[in-house]
């Protein structure tokens, strides 16, 4: 028993501990990707970097390498022609036939073509860009597996010279030996583009039969932001979002118990329900919290999967619990009527149902990104929860309009003010939700996906989780301070 203990302790010390596994957020990348590019928003300081990383055992043959933060795209490439069409647009890549056509210099062979129409130099961009030669590494790998060494100190293969420039290009080749760092001083969205490059050796070379003549590589992009961690820098935000919101709901559930401590004797049934919300709640940004603190230390692994099942469960309950609040409401329960009898079953009902299908739906949701699925099946995850939603909006207004009406005929003036109060709130959350969704879906369309990712990873966190999570709480402490324990209650 006492082990048992121990070990819970533990287990809970080390789920708090952002400290024990420092790291950045990585990024794994291969030749066999789709993408030749790997992108990330990064905040950025005096102490912040890129690491590019490429895996000694997987990689040979020569790439050509480029980092530059999103602004500066537009200097990446040349137009291949200005009259011929057929062509592609743009040419990206300083090969030999690019020499022929003019668009690079000789010396520039392998690396990614920078240009600019108003002639302004590369050192004065985010531009770097450099042919690398992974053979070297091949190489140095397997001397060093054959002398039975396995620890290695890199080093970098070129001095950094006093200048100027933050990230000066290499002249030439560059060899690979260890990871290629590009300093990062400001915030951005930042781009490292990977291309291999075939190139025809030089008679002269003798080339050994284990060297496949395409370039194969691997490797790991670490952006190191100014946090220690590994969440993405678009997700960081949410660590301290939720914390706050954690603190802002403790404290406004202090207030509410000292309010239902100094009423106790005159307590309705709806304090009852709302005094367990707001426990609930407390709960789940703690949990929300918790779990963005692992992720950020550990990563993604099995226990933050259970972690993320954890977390649903708890806003799946959260909604079912709230919307049930509402409904009990709308129909008046302590205000126009003592109990609501058979109905009250009906909305235990319907909202252990929306409960199910809301957890249904994040675990589809989660399930369903592992593996694509075609759009009917997410359509039945998505369909039962879009009907017990609808259910719910649509008996919450009904029956608000008929206490209302109620209220008026028995010219009960104080308590349909109050009724008139939650309309005029849960009115003023749905145009909040819908212009939110106006804004969110007019800046998304008519761009391309990675422009979008470029410009919005700052708000990113904010369009998806901030803006409801806050107005749900000023929502529901408005409710809840239209319904607060106070000296008259009963009337
Ligand atoms: C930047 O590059 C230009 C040539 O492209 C060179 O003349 C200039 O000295 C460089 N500036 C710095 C700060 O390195
Ligand atoms: C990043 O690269 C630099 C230079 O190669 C190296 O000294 C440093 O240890 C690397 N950092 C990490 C976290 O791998």
């Amino acid at each position: 028993m006492r082990q048992y203990s121990s070990h819970g302790r533990l287990a809970l010390l080390a789920l708090l501990s952002a400290a024990s596994a420092v790291a950045g957020y990585e990024v794994t990348f291969a030749d066999s990707d789709y993408s030749r590019q790997v992108c990330s928003g990064m905040w950025g300081d005096s102490n912040t970097y890129i690491n590019v990383t490429f895996d000694p055992r997987t990689s040979y043959g020569q790439v050509a390498m480029a980092i530059y933060e999103w602004k500066d795209v537009k200097y990446l490439g040349a137009v291949t022609s200005e009259s011929d069409d057929s062509l592609p647009q743009k040419t990206y890549v300083c090969t030999t036939d690019a020499v022929t056509s003019g668009l690079c210099l000789y010396q520039d062979i392998g690396k990614f073509i920078y240009s600019s129409d108003d002639g302004t130099p590369m050192n004065q961009t985010s531009f770097w860009t450099a042919s690398v030669t992974l053979d070297q590494m091949v190489s140095s790998h397997k001397q060093q597996e054959k002398r039975g060494g396995t620890a290695s100190i890199l080093t970098h293969p070129i001095a950094r010279q006093e200048s100027e420039t933050l990230n000066p290009s290499p002249a030439g080749t560059l060899t690979y030996t260890g990871p290629i760092q590009y300093q990062v001083r400001k915030t951005g969205y930042y781009c490292v583009a990977i291309v291999p490059v075939t190139i025809i050796p030089p008679t002269t070379r003798q080339v050994s039969s284990d060297t496949p003549s395409h370039p194969t590589y691997s490797g790991v992009v670490l952006f190191q932001n100014t946090f220690d961690g590994q969440l993405p820098a678009a997700d960081y935000p949410k660590v301290n979002f939720y914390l706050s919101m954690f603190f802002a709901y403790a404290l406004l559930g202090c207030a509410w118990a000292w309010l239902c401590y100094r009423h106790m004797t005159e307590l309705l049934p709806i304090q009852y329900y709302l005094s367990g919300l707001v426990a609930f709640m407390i709960v789940e940004m703690a949990a929300n919290w918790v779990y963005y603190r692992y992720l950020n230390a550990h990563g993604k692994n099995t226990a933050s999967i259970v972690f993320l099942f954890v977390v649903a469960i708890l806003d799946a309950g959260r909604n079912a619990l709230s919307f049930f609040m509402l409904l009990v409401v709308s129909l008046g329960l302590s205000v126009v009527r003592e109990t609501l009898g058979r109905t009250m079953i009906k909305c235990q009902t319907l909202a252990a149902a929306h409960f199910v299908f809301g957890v249904l739906y994040a675990v589809g949701i989660v399930e369903l990104s592992l593996e694509s699925t075609s759009a009917l099946v997410l359509l039945l995850f998505v369909i039962p929860l879009a009907f017990t939603l609808s259910g719910f909006l649509m008996w919450i207004l009904h029956s608000l309009t008929g206490t209302m009406n109620q209220l008026a005929a028995r010219k009960q003036r104080y308590k349909l003010k109050m009724f008139q109060r939650l309309y005029y709130i849960l009115l003023g959350a749905v145009v909040v939700i819908a212009i939110f969704f106006v804004v969110s879906s007019y800046s998304f369309s008519d761009r391309l996906a990675e422009d979008y990712a470029a410009k919005s990873w700052r708000a990113r966190w904010w369009l998806l989780d901030g803006y409801l999570a806050l107005l749900f709480f000023v929502a529901f402490w408005s409710i809840a301070y239209l319904w607060r324990p106070t000296e008259n209650n009963r009337r």
